[in-house]
């Protein structure tokens, strides 16, 4: 790799041990990739790892060496979510025992975080770029990030440039204001192998399509077509919403970082179909493939007859449009059953600031509490790295809950069914 002047003092010692440890291992990770160069960065930061573990104790003593040392991030972060929450998810004394016991450093870390440039103790949330958090990067802005749904939001939907860093990777990048040059910071690497035609007959659920994507593309760029006719432009909610759980979907049940939606997102309105390569395949996707990756997941409860005790919704993070959106679903149910309350223990996932702003109108909040629904800023993932947790039938419409936890998936109106019965439509105990 080529480093300027000033990078190769830094890289031979002339800034001191710790800055020349992080520029040695930015240095070494770019040529693991081919980078020819380091570049600036130039748009915020979010910072992956927010679950600190027992037994991990190297790494965060290597943040206390970061803030001995006196650095920080050049701008202030957010972080993924916070991995428990023992208030709004109920929680039994074991429960609570072992998540203190896999998270014991957790309060060393948050502080630890701070001191490294987390904004405040309100910035926990993978989906950091919505309007009430605000960590939102600008178009052609060149960042450092690792959490994948909010890679493949910010490089698809905002035009930002970012890799599939690696934990910690990402914050040494930010603490140096550079990363290596190589991959989606790259015009020719943004360029799309797969052309993925959607011949559906309606909009396919957003969470199954990325799996499909993911799962056919793998870590390619796709160029999407036929989308176009379910979605409006990219300034309206339910679109942004619809590509943020899409994206999170491909980037975990695949490893997608980047993706074009025809006339929709920012670099296909600008490039349009000159952002196929010559030599793209063609994929298909129709209501079959779109049924059969359905039928094709795994039931992981440890009995699949069991009746769900709790449903998970929010994985990334819910917009507020989002939260809106299941609170009217969820009354107008309860409503058509005459009903008072939901059968299942249901969570409704998202950031602090999202649930301050439902909060003002109180009304709902309390329409919302007495339906039975919680909101809670934690992760279904780290809720579920839990094993007492992992072993009770929880149900969800995230992929990527899915995909990284026992957790059962279930179509949105196929869960709310559940969650307002107590029962799955076929099952033993319906
Ligand atoms: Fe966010 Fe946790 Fe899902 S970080 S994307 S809620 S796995």
């Amino acid at each position: 790799m080529q480093l300027t002047q000033e990078e190769l003092e830094i890289f031979n010692g002339e800034k001191g041990p710790v800055m020349q440890k992080l520029m040695q291992t930015i240095v070494r990770f770019g040529d693991c990739f081919g980078a020819k160069k380091l570049v600036n960065l130039d748009g915020p930061m979010h910072l992956v790892n927010t679950t600190a573990m027992a037994g991990l104790d190297s790494i965060y003593d290597i943040l206390d060496q970061l803030i001995e040392a006196g650095f920080k991030t050049k701008q202030p972060f957010t972080t993924d979510p916070w991995p428990m929450d023992m208030v709004n998810i109920k929680t039994t004394d074991e429960e609570r025992a072992e998540f203190l016991r896999i998270y014991e450093p957790q309060e060393r870390y948050l502080k630890q975080l701070l001191a490294l440039g987390l904004i405040n103790e309100e910035a926990f949330s993978c989906a950091c770029y919505l309007p009430q958090i605000g960590n939102i990067p600008k178009e052609g802005q060149r960042l450092a990030w690792a959490e994948s749904s909010a890679v493949v939001y910010v490089n698809s939907v905002l035009g930002a440039r970012t890799n599939r860093n690696s934990a910690y990777i990402e914050l040494f990048c930010n603490i140096l204001g550079k990363a290596p040059e190589f991959g989606l910071l790259k015009d020719e690497n943004r360029k799309a192998p797969w052309l993925v035609d959607i011949q559906t007959s309606k909009k396919p659920n957003g969470q199954v399509l990325g799996s499909v994507i993911g799962r056919k593309v793998v870590e390619d760029v796709p160029y999407i077509i036929g989308l176009d006719r379910f979605l409006t432009d990219i300034s309206d909610f339910d679109t942004q919403d619809y590509l943020k759980d899409l994206g999170a979907a491909a980037a975990s049940n695949g490893a997608v970082g980047l993706f074009h939606v025809e006339n929709v997102t920012p670099e296909a309105l600008r490039y349009g179909r000159k952002l196929l390569l010559d030599d793209y395949q063609t994929f298909v996707v129709t209501d079959q493939v779109i049924e059969d990756t359905v039928v094709s997941y795994p039931v992981l409860w440890n009995n699949k007859d069991d009746t769900p005790v709790l449903c998970l919704i929010g994985c990334p993070h819910l917009s507020l449009n989002q939260v809106n959106y299941w609170y009217h679903q969820i009354e107008k149910e309860l409503n058509n059953r005459n009903m008072k309350s939901l059968a299942v223990q249901t969570v409704l996932l998202t950031a602090k600031p999202v649930i301050s702003e439902f909060k003002k109108n109180p009304d709902d909040f309390e329409k919302l509490s007495a339906f039975g629904v919680t909101l809670s800023n934690t992760c279904p993932i780290m809720y579920m790295n839990n094993p007492l947790c992992a072993s009770r039938p929880v149900i969800t419409n995230s992929n990527k809950a899915r995909t990284y936890s026992t957790s059962r998936f279930f179509e949105d109106s196929e869960l709310l069914d559940i969650i307002v019965s107590g029962k799955i439509k076929g099952g033993k105990n319906e």
